[in-house]
């Protein structure tokens, strides 16, 4: 069952720049997605990483609230006392995306300000509730330059919250990433991103999936296959400002289940 598989991303803080390598922290992230049922949180070697994701909280579509189901839940609230039991220092963070959110979701929560307060507020304290260390919002289909525009003071915002929350609380700051797909029409907001984001992820996995498998890669419908280059994609965040170390490159170390696919000839 293919819904079902566990599926990290290895990402890697890019170090395109030798200056930056000597105060560098390496980031080795993961994102554990969907794994009730076949491969328990506590099956994830936490040792291996240094940041882990949680996925996916989706977006309530007409409160622009967190929402999930009660076995996300379970997963969401144990996730990171189970992981920091093998690596106590590795970081968690809450990944809101979620099966079913669909683009109009995202891009209406993103234009009207009390929407947007509404998702800032509740994935604070949904983050606080359940241990975790900093928000990841995974949006992958920003088509237009609003949606864009939108997105950098939903960063701004987000990041302003966060700072007011540290400092009204005994917690330090929570840290906030994105993966946004590169879009040439669109512009990223890039200015944002560099001021308000600790990183942005940028996948070079998913570009193509077997039809067969019938499982949907959420990068998939992205790009085109034939003209992907991960090289471009990297290159276009920062010919257009992004310093190198707010750029975590996204390598696949998929662990799809081995299916046999039977073909009716
Ligand atoms: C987990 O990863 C660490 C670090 O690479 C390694 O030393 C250890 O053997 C791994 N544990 C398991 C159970 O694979
Ligand atoms: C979404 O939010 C509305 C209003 O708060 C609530 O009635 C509804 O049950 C929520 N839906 C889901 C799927 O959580
Ligand atoms: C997608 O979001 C829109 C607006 O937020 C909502 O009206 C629609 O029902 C949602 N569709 C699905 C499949 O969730
Ligand atoms: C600060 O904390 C107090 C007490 O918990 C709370 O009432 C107030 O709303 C908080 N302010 C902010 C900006 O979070
Ligand atoms: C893919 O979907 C089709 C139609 O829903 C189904 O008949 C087929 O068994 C699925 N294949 C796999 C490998 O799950």
């Amino acid at each position: 069952m293919l819904s079902k598989i566990f599926i990290i991303f290895i990402q890697v803080l890019l170090a395109l720049d030798p200056g930056y390598a000597e105060a560098q922290t390496w980031i080795r992230a993961g994102y554990y997605i969907d794994g009730v049922g076949d491969f328990p949180i506590s099956g994830v070697n936490s040792s291996l990483f240094t940041h882990l994701f949680c996925g996916f909280a989706d977006i309530n579509f007409t409160s622009y609230q967190l929402s999930f189901s009660l076995s996300e839940e379970k997963q969401f609230s144990s996730f990171t006392e189970v992981v920091k039991q093998k690596n106590p220092s590795v970081v968690t963070l809450l990944s809101i995306w979620g099966t079913s959110a669909n683009y109009s979701t995202f891009s209406l929560m993103v234009s009207d300000s009390s929407y947007r307060n509404s998702f800032i507020d509740l994935s604070i304290k949904i983050a606080r509730l359940y241990g975790f260390q900093g928000l990841d919002l995974f949006w992958l289909s920003p088509t237009t330059s609003s949606d864009m525009l939108n997105a950098g003071v939903l960063f701004r915002e987000w990041r302003v919250a966060t700072e007011l929350e540290a400092r009204n609380s005994s917690h330090s700051q929570l840290i906030l990433t994105a993966r946004l797909p590169w879009t040439n029409s669109a512009g990223n907001p890039v200015g944002s991103i560099q001021q308000y984001l600790n990183w942005v992820h940028v996948p070079a996995v998913g570009y193509w999936i077997p039809e067969e498998t019938n499982f949907t890669s959420p990068h998939a419908a992205l790009y085109d296959p034939k003209s992907v280059n991960t090289d471009e994609l990297i290159k276009a965040w920062i010919v257009n400002g992004l310093s190198a170390n707010k750029l975590v490159l996204c390598l696949p170390y998929f662990g799809f289940a081995c299916v046999e696919i039977t073909k009716n000839e």
